[in-house]
């Protein structure tokens, strides 16, 4: 057997691909960025013919850099930013319109009319998701109503839909000359248009949205040797590698860091914050505010399932720092200037750029920096930046224990954020539990990687997985409790003054 599998991670911000061996090391990386595109307060777009062009260079550099060919790649694994929706015609190969972005609000008269409508409990019940922005529905009725001539291709079947794990799969099995038109259980159910029981669309759901189920890809298991094709001569590796997983990049990274039985969570810090915590085969509806969501579906077991507490901004605030403050230069910078104060002097940031996500679900919210008096500084806004990104995961947290019934002993960590050694102390710090980040902070393409690899037998079993798992660094919570309740008040009162500020 090849001694490697390759896992591309399709990415809010960038596209990776990655090549593990059979410790689960990485012996190969490339990442590009590609454009966000802003048209208007609270739209966030990005180009997809550009995500394939990028997906082909990374993997073309991979190889050549590192001398590879397609029979040194036993299987190949998909991860990607869940919910951004893609329409494209299957002829032309062409998309009708830019992907709309899990981040963009401009659906958020249409989630707001379910509630009122009473259909949101629906929603909640059958898809485990309270009616938001957030999710792909309402972004596939706004393509459907907004661009010219979709809705009767759609009709014929000719316009289709996918989220860009799909979109990728298409394109790299041969796109218009016989691309696969598949998803996984993870993907489907971030639309709003899956039943969690069956793992098939719901023609109810479908109903809601006005959507014509011959758009829709076929949901297949998130770790599958039959079901998702392999690459062709075409495409980017030249030739023939089995195509085996696909999976929305937080799940892949709750695999990455082999969290398989009920009751492990993890926490991963990319632009947003997705904390995920396995609830088995059981199917647990949140009284929290916190999504039920499928976590992965292994070939022909039964699927196994998650409860999410999904952030919008938290990457994206040290973004914000950078690219609109200009207050640091480059995101590691934000540790350093935090640093030079000792607290947050009174400022607090809550960044509801989009809304507030899990446990709230207010998209009626927006960001405010409360608390400034003269004194303050550019660095206590940094610092109250990274507090935001730990206050929003004890708000989650707190979900969780509530939920499930059992206190959280431990975080385990992963993507880019857990690099800044401040911010994951006083994550410790106002959690009150440890820290704990591995040696491959890389869990979300390496969880794809695994997912692929267990499908052609490269892995033989999650048991393997985990003896490749290994502790990196812990850090242990150091402030007196009375400050870490005192302190945690004072945020619960900033994220009231975000609420009621537009109109939905
Ligand atoms: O639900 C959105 C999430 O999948 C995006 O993740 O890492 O691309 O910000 P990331």
């Amino acid at each position: 057997m090849a001694d490697f599998v390759g896992a591309v991670d399709q990415g809010t911000t960038s596209t990776r691909f990655m090549v593990f061996d059979h410790g689960g090391n990485d012996v190969g990386r490339h990442q590009l960025e590609h454009q966000q595109i802003l048209p208007r307060p609270g739209w966030v777009e990005h180009n997809p013919v550009e995500i394939w062009e990028r997906t082909q260079t990374v993997i073309q550099t991979v190889l050549y850099e590192h001398r590879l060919t397609v029979t040194d790649l036993a299987a190949l694994g998909i991860t990607n930013q869940r919910e951004t929706t893609v329409v494209w015609n299957r002829r032309t190969g062409r998309p009708y319109h830019n992907a709309i972005v899990w981040q963009d609000t401009r659906t958020d008269r249409i989630a707001s009319a379910l509630e009122r409508s009473g259909r949101g409990d629906i929603i909640r019940r059958k898809a485990g998701l309270p009616p938001a922005t957030y999710f792909s529905a309402g972004k596939i009725q706004w393509i459907l109503d907004n661009v010219d001539g979709v809705r009767e291709a759609a009709e014929r079947g000719e316009a289709v839909f996918g989220n860009t794990d799909t979109w990728l799969l298409w394109n790299l099995t041969g796109g218009t000359d016989g691309g696969v038109h598949v998803t996984d259980p993870t993907n489907a159910s971030r639309t709003m248009l899956m039943n969690l029981d069956t793992l098939d669309w719901d023609d109810e759901l479908l109903s809601f949205f006005d959507i014509p189920r011959a758009m829709l890809p076929r949901i297949r298991p998130s770790s599958d040797p039959d079901s998702y094709g392999a690459t062709t001569a075409r495409g980017p590796f030249t030739g023939s590698v089995p195509l085996t997983a696909d999976l929305g990049d937080q799940q892949a990274a709750t695999v990455g860091q082999v969290c398989f039985a009920p009751g492990e969570a993890k926490n991963t810090y990319g632009t947003g914050n997705f904390m995920l915590l396995n609830t088995g085969t059981e199917i647990v509806r949140s009284q929290a505010g916190l999504l039920t969501t499928v976590c992965y579906q292994f070939s022909d077991q039964a699927p196994v399932y998650a409860l999410e507490g999904s952030i919008a901004v938290t990457g994206s605030a040290v973004q914000w720092l950078r690219d609109q403050l200009k207050i640091i230069n480059t995101a590691g910078q934000s540790e350093i200037l935090a640093r030079q104060v000792p607290d947050n002097g009174g400022v607090y940031f809550v960044p509801a750029f989009s809304g507030l996500f899990a446990p709230y679900w207010r998209s009626d919210a927006r960001g405010a920096i409360v608390g400034l008096s003269r004194f303050n500084t550019d660095a206590h806004i940094a610092r109250a930046t990274l507090e935001s990104i730990c206050y929003q995961s004890r708000d989650v947290a707190e979900a969780m224990a509530k939920d499930s019934g059992v206190p959280l002993e431990c975080l385990k960590v992963d993507g880019g954020v857990t690099d800044n050694d401040l911010c994951m102390q006083l994550q410790a710090d106002i959690l009150g539990v440890p820290v704990s980040r591995p040696v491959v902070a890389e869990t979300t393409a390496l969880g794809a990687a695994y997912a692929a690899g267990l499908a052609v037998g490269f892995w033989r079993s999650t048991d393997e997985l985990r003896e490749n798992w290994n502790e990196s660094h812990r850090w242990q919570p150091t402030w007196p409790s009375e400050q870490r309740q005192a302190e945690y008040e004072r945020w619960k009162q900033a994220v009231q003054r975000t609420l009621n500020w537009v109109d939905v």
